[in-house]
């Protein structure tokens, strides 16, 4: 018989190791399925499919900076329910950074070569947040989230018409990031001062206009 023991520090680190080379390197594995699936791929144009592997990217990116960010608050979270809480969220994200993979492929496209890059700092800025605290983390949570709905949003209006199949997938993810912004305020999450917001949003915009392309 085994017995469950407290992981070590070095526990620790060998799994957010092994979850980020999964994330850049790996094809992580969605549990729910595909909201893509059974709809009809309409041919696209060549601009009209550049343009939605653009922004299918961005979307990719976005979900590897967000696995990255709640990896690097669960690695300094003081409080066992808050680490729970995230390493939760990351889990749902996996669906996300599958679907948008996938759409990729589908679109002759690939995800961003700078997708290391992208996870070192997000990982960063992440284990920052979570030193401030447990009401800071779950704030970075929300203003997160909050963020990636409200481009989502812009993308919905953005793809090409013909492209449904990109569109079901935005359409669940939207729904999804709002749930966990909701349930990161229910757990605790305090307001994040200025300029925090500005500053996220500002390395957001950096993200999207590099990734829309590399
Ligand atoms: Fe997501
Ligand atoms: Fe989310």
């Amino acid at each position: 018989m085994t017995t469950a023991r407290e992981l070590t520090p070095l526990d620790r680190f060998l799994a957010d190791t092994q979850r980020a080379l999964d994330t850049v390197f790996g094809a992580p594995a969605a549990e729910r399925g595909n909201p893509a699936a059974g709809i009809a791929q309409i041919e696209l144009d060549e601009n009209e499919r550049r343009h939605a592997a653009g922004l299918m990217r961005i979307n990719h990116v976005g979900e590897v900076c967000a696995q990255a960010l709640y990896c690097g608050q669960a690695a300094v979270a003081r409080d066992e329910a808050t680490r729970a809480h995230l390493l939760e969220a990351a889990q749902e994200e996996t669906d996300h950074l599958a679907w948008c993979a996938d759409r990729l492929r589908e679109l002759d496209s690939r995800p961003s070569l700078l997708n290391p890059l992208w996870y070192a700092g997000s990982f960063a800025i992440g284990a920052l947040a979570g030193l401030r605290g447990d009401g800071w983390n779950l704030g970075f949570v929300v203003e997160t989230e909050r963020q990636v709905e409200a481009h989502i949003d812009e993308h919905l209006d953005s793809l090409p018409n013909a492209d449904a199949r990109s569109r079901a997938i935005l359409e669940v993810m939207k729904a999804d990031e709002s749930r966990h912004a909701d349930n990161a305020e229910a757990a605790g999450a305090r307001i994040l001062p200025p300029p925090v917001p500005s500053l996220m949003a500002a390395a957001s915009k950096l993200m999207k206009t590099v990734a829309y392309r590399i």
